[in-house]
């Protein structure tokens, strides 16, 4: 069903078609004709959506502040857990991944050779020297936020430091390349360059994802494409940015037993940083990190 030029933008802005949205459309209908891999309206975010899913965000940020000023050796997950529970629920939020497609717990802890989605567990403690992920997740009024972050816990070697560095520093060389009407296998390749020349290893088989309106959207984000490939960043699609960076090989094991947790085959130890953007007329805005 096409739009008269005269009709409501289908954007919810209440200006007419003509000058909102409707040369957009027209940008985007010859993309695809070129065979070029364009979103579809699902996937762009209205200012108003934008607004919805900053809200979340400050639910998403406080709890990563929250264990930020706590985390500490002798510490369990569980505690982790409990801290995100607590300040989510208390601001209003649900934790996003509590219940996700069985996973039991409101926030992953991935420490060490752990790459992602590791459940918090009292008998998990943190211990001198260790590196973890704490990725948080929150649904606030039907949108969805989420981000991950470092941190060092003791004395960490100076090995596993450069590794944590340079994963937010990759994160960062993506974010760079953000813009619309460009790759989103740009933004992946600035961000693998990175890596590998500090002799360090990106995760292929897990990557980013859309999200706003649901926890996991389209587009898939992956982390090892390169310049040209993959869909194109156009205003308004919201993604985030979460490279897994090995310090050894690439390759990763599911744990059987539980289900979840992912673990570098080779022993090696693993970090990643996420945050999450919406690509603007302009560049992009970082939404929550
Ligand atoms: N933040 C993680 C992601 O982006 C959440 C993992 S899903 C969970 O996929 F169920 F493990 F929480
Ligand atoms: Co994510």
């Amino acid at each position: 069903m096409k739009l008269g030029r005269n009709d409501p933008c289908w954007c919810g802005s209440h200006r007419k078609y003509k000058s909102c949205h409707m040369m957009f459309d027209d940008k985007l209908e010859k993309l695809r004709e070129q065979g070029v891999l364009v979103p579809d309206h699902s996937l762009i975010k209205t200012p108003e959506q934008i607004e919805g899913i900053k809200a979340s965000a400050k639910i998403n940020m406080a709890c990563l502040d929250a264990v930020g000023e706590v985390i500490h050796a002798g510490m369990s997950t569980q505690e982790i857990d409990d801290i995100v529970y607590r300040v989510t629920t208390e601001m209003g939020g649900i934790p996003a991944p509590l219940n996700y497609q069985g996973f039991p717990k409101s926030v992953c802890t991935s420490i060490n050779d752990v790459v992602c989605h590791g459940i918090p567990d009292e008998d998990m403690i943190l211990e001198d020297g260790d590196i973890v992920n704490v990725d948080v997740s929150t649904i606030y009024k039907g949108y969805f936020s989420d981000s991950s972050r470092m941190f060092l816990i003791g004395n960490v070697s100076d090995n596993d430091r450069k590794l944590v560095q340079v994963t937010k520093e990759a994160m960062e060389k993506g974010l760079e390349k953000v813009r619309p009407w460009t790759h989103l296998g740009d933004m992946a390749q600035a961000v693998h360059e990175y890596v590998e020349k500090h002799g360090f290893s990106v995760v292929r088989e897990i990557g980013g994802h859309g999200i706003g309106l649901e926890f996991h959207e389209d587009p898939w984000v992956s982390y090892v494409a390169n310049a040209g490939e993959e869909m194109m960043m156009v205003p308004g699609l919201c993604f985030t940015i979460e490279p897994m960076v090995n310090a050894g090989k690439p390759d990763v094991v599911l744990d059987d037993e539980d289900g979840w947790t992912i673990y570098t085959e080779d022993g090696s130890k693993s970090a990643q940083w996420e945050i999450q953007v919406v690509v603007t007329e302009t560049g992009c805005e970082v939404l929550c990190w």
